[in-house]
């Protein structure tokens, strides 16, 4: 039988004359016990040595990005109230670079040297009202919630989606980051057009419910559908024109060609939008001015009434250079063409002024008159009357006539970029099908959000990998407050990640 481990009487034996045993300090403890006082004292040492002669480097996370790499040895630049020498108070130090509120004094900080970057101010609202914002409308959070520093040697990263959803997935946090606006902007029903010079006209649309701030997770799921798409919306050209009516078959041909798309919208020089449509170039071919068949080069001058007007009243002038310019130089000869002409005027119920601008603003020729249906050059229909495209006030009731502006939209979008250029492969009736069936001008003829997320989403339906769906793709963060500066930031995508640049 093996023998028995010691035995209880064994080991009591052992401690025997030994009983206050625990007291004392083992020479192991007494040894950790030595350490960490030793560890204690170089510690404070240290911070007394560092504190005199250290510099706050040490306390750096990581090295600054290469922007902003020259601030290196001067940290209070930004962590405003830190001290040139920690001996300045190193508990404070601590805090300073720690504390929220400190990352608060650094917006200031960040401002000083980025005065351009208020924060974040919906921007729509300071076009409708074409005033500069009064102070940020949206207050979102601290600079560095978004700008990282402290990540490397090279530019700061792009803020990713997550830093704007943080905000855009809560309605709490988007109504506590919000100033309510004192005056709301003050669209007409349906949307009014607002001229921002430089040819550019926006479409504003009809002002959401304040309130109507929606919560959303990406672009794909929530993301609000585009001003024009609310139900009011209406297209506010005031001008008269039916482009389901021009794709008939009675259509004359330009150029042995259909009317298509590209007759009446070219792009501009950069392929981002289109040039307006102008009535020299796209109607009047068809629609032309021209007062008497018999006198092709003489034409109403399109545009400002005051000018039509002056020009009826000189009209037998106009005739007279009108018949010269056709050849005909000998004086009696001139004379008799001119009276000739006149005749044929009156004959058509033009002898007075006022029947003259009646005809040209308002009423044009009766039908047949005209006679001929094509339009082409050399056979237009006499006298369309401004009134067929245009709305015209007065004129009836004996006051002079005035021919509204149409004020066409140049830009439909103002929150969000769009640009045709990487369209380019898609058929302009993927997106505006509903150019081929509006017979209004009212129509609205641009695509759906819904139609965007097809393509720009992580995973497209068919399986393919999508394009483009992060918010920084499509959005500014910071907000721009003069019309052309909003123009410029709004309409060009903002860049997916910062140009690296060589130190
Ligand atoms: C260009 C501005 C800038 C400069 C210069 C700068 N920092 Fe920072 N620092 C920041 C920002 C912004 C943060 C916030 C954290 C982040 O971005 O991840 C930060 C964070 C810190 C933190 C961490 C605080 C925390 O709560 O996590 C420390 C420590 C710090 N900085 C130390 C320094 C030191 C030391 C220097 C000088 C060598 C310095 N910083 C220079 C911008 C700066
Ligand atoms: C002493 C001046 C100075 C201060 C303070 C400063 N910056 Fe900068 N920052 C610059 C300069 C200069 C550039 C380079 C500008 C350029 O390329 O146009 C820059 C570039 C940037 C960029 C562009 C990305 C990049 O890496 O080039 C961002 C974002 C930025 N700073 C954010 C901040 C934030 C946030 C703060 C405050 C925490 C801050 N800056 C404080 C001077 C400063
Ligand atoms: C701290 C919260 C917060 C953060 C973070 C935030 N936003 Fe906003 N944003 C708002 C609020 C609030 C509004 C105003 C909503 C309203 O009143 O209609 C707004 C409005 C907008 C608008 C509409 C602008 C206009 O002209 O009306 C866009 C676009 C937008 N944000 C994009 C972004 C993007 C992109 C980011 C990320 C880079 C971002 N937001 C981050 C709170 C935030
Ligand atoms: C004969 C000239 C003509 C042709 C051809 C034409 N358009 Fe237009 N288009 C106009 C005029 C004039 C306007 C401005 C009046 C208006 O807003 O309807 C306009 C406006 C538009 C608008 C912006 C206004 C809105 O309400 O959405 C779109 C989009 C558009 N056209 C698409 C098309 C497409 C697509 C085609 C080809 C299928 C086409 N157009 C063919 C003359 C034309
Ligand atoms: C290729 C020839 C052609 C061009 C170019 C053309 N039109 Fe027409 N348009 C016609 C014809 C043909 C009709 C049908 C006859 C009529 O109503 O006079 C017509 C009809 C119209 C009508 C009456 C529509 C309706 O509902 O009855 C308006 C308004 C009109 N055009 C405006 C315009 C405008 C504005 C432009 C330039 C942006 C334009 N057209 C360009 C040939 C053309
Ligand atoms: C066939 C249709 C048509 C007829 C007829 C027509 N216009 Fe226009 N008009 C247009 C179109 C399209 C525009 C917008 C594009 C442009 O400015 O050229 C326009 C623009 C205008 C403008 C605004 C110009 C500006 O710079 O904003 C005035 C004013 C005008 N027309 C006056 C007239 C007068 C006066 C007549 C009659 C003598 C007339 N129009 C006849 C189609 C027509
Ligand atoms: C991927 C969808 C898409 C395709 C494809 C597309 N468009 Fe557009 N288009 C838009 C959107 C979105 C707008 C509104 C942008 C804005 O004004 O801010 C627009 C605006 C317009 C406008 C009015 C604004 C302006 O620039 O005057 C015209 C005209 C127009 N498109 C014509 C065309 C024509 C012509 C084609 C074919 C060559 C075409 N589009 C192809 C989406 C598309
Ligand atoms: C048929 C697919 C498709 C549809 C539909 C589509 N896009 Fe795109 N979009 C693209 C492609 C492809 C690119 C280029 C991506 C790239 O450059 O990597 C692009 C690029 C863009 C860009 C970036 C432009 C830039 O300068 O970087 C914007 C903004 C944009 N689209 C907005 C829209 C909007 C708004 C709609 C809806 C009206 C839309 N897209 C519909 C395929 C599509
Ligand atoms: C493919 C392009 C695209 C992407 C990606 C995109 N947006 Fe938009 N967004 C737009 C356009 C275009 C508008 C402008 C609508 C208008 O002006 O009527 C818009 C409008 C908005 C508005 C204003 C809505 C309103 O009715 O006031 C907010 C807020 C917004 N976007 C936030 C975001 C956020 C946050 C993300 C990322 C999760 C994002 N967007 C991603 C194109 C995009
Ligand atoms: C909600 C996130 C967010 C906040 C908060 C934020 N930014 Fe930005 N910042 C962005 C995004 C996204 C961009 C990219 C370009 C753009 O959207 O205009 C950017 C771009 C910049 C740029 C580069 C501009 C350029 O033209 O290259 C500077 C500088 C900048 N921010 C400074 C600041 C300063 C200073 C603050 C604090 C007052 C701040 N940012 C707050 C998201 C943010």
């Amino acid at each position: 039988m093996p023998e028995l481990p010691d035995s209880q009487k064994k080991i009591s034996k052992g401690y025997s004359g030994n009983l206050g045993y625990f007291r004392r300090p083992h020479y192991w403890r007494r040894l950790r016990f030595l350490c960490f006082s030793f560890v204690v004292a170089l510690s404070v040492f240290g911070v007394l040595v560092f504190g005199k002669w250290g510099s706050p480097k040490k306390f750096s996370p990581g090295p600054l990005s290469q922007n902003h790499a020259h601030l290196v040895d001067r940290c209070e630049t930004c962590h405003t109230g830190s001290g040139e020498s920690l001996s300045a108070g190193f508990v404070e130090n601590i805090a300073k670079f720690a504390s929220v509120s400190s990352l608060e004094a650094m917006d200031a900080a960040c401002m000083k040297c980025h005065p351009g970057t208020g924060l974040h101010a919906p921007q729509t609202w300071n076009i409708g009202l074409n005033t500069a914002s009064q102070g940020g409308l949206v207050h979102a959070s601290s600079c560095a919630s978004c700008h990282r520093e402290h990540a490397g040697p090279h530019r700061m990263a792009l803020p990713s989606s997550q830093t704007c959803t943080d905000c855009h997935g809560s309605l709490t946090k988007l109504h506590n980051s919000r100033t309510q606006p004192t005056q709301p902007p003050s669209a007409t029903a349906g949307g009014q057009t607002v001229d921002l010079g430089e040819g550019l006209r926006l479409f504003l649309p009809p002002a959401h419910a304040p309130e109507a701030v929606a919560a959303f997770e990406s672009f794909a799921h929530g993301h609000p559908g585009f001003g024009y798409e609310n139900p009011e919306a209406r297209d506010p050209s005031d001008l008269k024109f039916n482009h389901a009516r021009h794709f008939r078959t009675d259509i004359p041909q330009l150029n042995n060609a259909k009317l298509d798309c590209a007759s009446c919208h070219q792009p501009e020089a950069n392929g981002v939008f289109y040039q307006p449509v102008r009535f020299e170039k796209h109607c009047q071919e068809c629609h032309s001015l021209q007062i008497q068949q018999s006198l092709p080069n003489l034409h109403i001058p399109h545009g400002n009434s005051r000018t039509v007007k002056l020009f009826l009243a000189g009209l037998d002038s106009s005739i007279e250079s009108s018949v010269r310019a056709s050849g005909v130089t000998e004086p009696v000869a001139v004379s008799l063409r001119v009276k000739e002409e006149r005749e044929a005027l009156q004959r058509r119920g033009l002898s007075s002024i006022n029947d003259l601008e009646k005809r040209v603003f308002l009423q044009g020729d009766p039908q047949d008159l005209g006679g001929e249906r094509l339009m082409r050059s050399g056979r237009p229909k006499f006298l369309t009357e401004c009134a067929k495209c245009h709305t015209v006030k007065g004129g009836e009731d004996g006051s002079s006539p005035e021919v509204q502006p149409p004020l066409i939209p140049t830009r439909w979008l103002s929150k969000g970029a769009f640009n045709h250029q990487p369209h380019k492969q898609s058929a302009c009736t993927d997106c505006h099908g509903a150019a081929l069936k509006s017979k209004l001008t009212s129509d609205i003829l641009l695509p759906t959000q819904q139609s965007c997320v097809e393509c720009h989403q992580p995973l497209t339906s068919t399986g393919k990998e999508g394009v483009k769906f992060s918010c920084q793709n499509c959005h500014h963060f910071h907000s721009a407050f003069t019309p052309s500066v909003l123009e410029a930031a709004v309409h060009t995508a903002p860049p997916s990640t910062p140009v690296p640049i060589k130190p």
